[in-house]
């Protein structure tokens, strides 16, 4: 595990957007594990950037999603399918046919679940999965539990969730409860995981993620298993770890 510091917000997103970049250009065909919330929004600026530049080009690559809500249609403006498609999508060239995230439409559980794990597994998995964190340590929604949940699944969003993603809904009570979400065993697949937090909110739990025991409660403590993690972090997200376990950051 690498652990790379950033001043602020916007030198973690070009950071991490450089990482990108690189995978892209040495692997043009690479398939992208992508997120959605506040974290990953710089970087994507900063790859729309690059892009403007000439510098990449996203038109052979593959991107599938970690996450999706239950009930949301990916033209309801909290979908994450139109996060994607505002934040980063349409300013790219990359083939909309080429990104895949879960049907928040569909309600048979099983069926979706199982129909997004073929989707993966025909990709043949992730090149490079990118993540953010939940102040909870969930990764992309897989909450904190008392086991690891494999492949994509359908959670029941803790409240704790709920209330953190609050800020992009105009009423508490429109967030919705349930979400799919690619399972552990899927992120840990991914060749290389890039994840990105930033603020001092996620202070402790970035420090209990790669210093405390790997346990299902803190669902990020897992990657301390993956042979090539980096998380950039802010300095406000590194500082618990600055604090206690300095000797982790690699700079
Ligand atoms: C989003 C996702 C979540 C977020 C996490 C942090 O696709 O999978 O795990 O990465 O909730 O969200 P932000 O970045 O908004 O703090």
């Amino acid at each position: 595990m690498r652990i790379l510091g950033a001043k602020n917000y916007d030198e973690m997103s070009r950071k991490a957007a450089n990482i990108i970049s690189a995978q892209v250009t040495l692997n043009p065909k690479s398939v992208l594990g992508l997120a959605t919330g506040s974290s990953p929004i710089g970087l994507y600026n900063h790859l729309i950037k690059l892009h403007g530049q000439g510098d990449i080009s996203f038109s052979e690559c593959q991107a599938v999603n970690l996450d999706e809500y239950l009930g949301l249609d990916k033209n309801s403006d909290q979908s994450y399918a139109y996060f994607m498609y505002e934040n980063l999508f349409k300013h790219v060239d990359i083939k909309l046919e080429n990104t895949y995230i879960p049907n928040g439409m569909n309600t048979d559980e099983c069926a979706e679940s199982e129909r997004y794990n073929a989707v993966i597994e025909k990709l043949g998995g992730v090149d490079i999965q990118l993540l953010g964190i939940g102040n909870n340590g969930h990764i992309a929604f897989n909450e904190p539990d008392d086991v690891f949940a494999k492949k994509t699944h359908c959670v029941e969003l803790t409240q704790n969730t709920i209330e953190a993603n609050a800020r992009f809904f105009d009423n508490i009570d429109d967030i919705p409860k349930k979400a799919y979400t690619m399972g552990v065993q899927s992120i840990m697949s991914a060749k290389k995981i890039v994840l990105v937090a930033s603020g001092v909110g996620k202070a402790e739990i970035l420090y209990q993620t790669v210093a405390g025991g790997i346990t299902p409660n803190v669902p990020a403590s897992v990657l301390q298993l993956h042979n090539d993690v980096t998380i950039i972090a802010d300095e406000d997200a590194l500082s618990v770890i600055r604090e206690k376990a300095p000797h982790l950051i690699n700079n």
